[in-house]
């Protein structure tokens, strides 16, 4: 990006973008950021990336126009069973601990594929009592598809045998204040740094109730400041 105005307008939507949602986006992310926003500006009808900056800034600065810009520049990558060694550790602690009941929490949960495998794992384990999986993520538009919960073929291969035709069809979901047994954090803290990692961890391990599991995704780790937690396997924490 050449044009002086133009890099200007890309470093100032890079630095609403981090205001939203605390993602900073590198000089190398911003060209991708700019391919994103592209179909965005020509549905405006809009030439630059000075006219969409003015347009985030002004008085109809628009917040909608700002979670929309979240909407494209947040990566809502994710599939049912994503990580399945997880799921195994996670089926094998919660047999092992007596109490069926869990409260899960995920946190990121992009379109939703980790919060309804979550759930398929609680009802085949405990089918008859109750739980609660919780679900957000910054994203609008990938909650939106969460909730309706309907999916291409293409993203089923990965469920375990049976659970297409036991439960596709009886996706819920509810949400629930207070602490969590569970929190699945997975492939999210990669695109923070660190002082950012430190601040969700804080805020996350806070909802995690006494000896409950914190998952991260299986490339990331704690990083050293991180609260006092303890390492139970890769990417798996417990809070002490
Ligand atoms: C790659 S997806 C991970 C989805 C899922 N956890 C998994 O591992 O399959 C990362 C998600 O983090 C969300 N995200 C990014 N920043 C966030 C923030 N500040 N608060 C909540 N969610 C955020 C994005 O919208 C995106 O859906």
């Amino acid at each position: 990006m050449s044009d002086a105005p133009e890099a200007r307008a890309a470093l100032r939507i890079a630095r609403i973008f981090e205001e939203e949602c605390g993602i900073r986006l590198s000089a190398h992310k911003r060209e991708m950021m700019v391919a994103r926003l592209n179909p965005r500006l020509r549905s405006l009808g809009l030439g630059s990336l000075a006219e969409y900056a003015a347009l985030l800034d002004g008085p109809r600065g628009s917040t909608d126009e700002r979670q929309l810009l979240v909407d494209k520049l947040t990566t809502n990558e994710t599939y049912f069973f994503r990580e399945p060694a997880q799921f195994t550790f996670l089926r094998e602690r919660l047999l092992g601990r007596g109490t069926p009941v869990a409260r899960v929490w995920c946190a990121a949960c992009a379109t939703g594929e980790e919060p309804y495998s979550v759930a398929m794992l609680l009802l085949d384990l405990f089918p008859r009592e109750s739980f609660t999986v919780a679900a957000s993520d910054i994203s609008e538009h990938a909650l939106g598809r969460a909730s309706e919960g309907i999916y291409p073929q293409a993203r089923l291969e990965q469920l375990p045998e049976g659970y297409l035709r036991r439960f596709f069809l009886e996706g819920t979901g509810s949400y629930a204040l207070g602490q969590f047994d569970v929190v699945f954090l997975r492939n999210v803290l990669i695109y923070f740094d660190a002082e950012g990692k430190h601040g969700i961890l804080e805020r996350v391990v806070d909802r995690l109730a006494p000896g409950g599991i914190l998952l991260l995704g299986l490339a990331e780790a704690l990083p050293p400041r991180a609260p006092a937690m303890v390492r139970v396997s890769r990417s798996i924490y417990a809070r002490s």
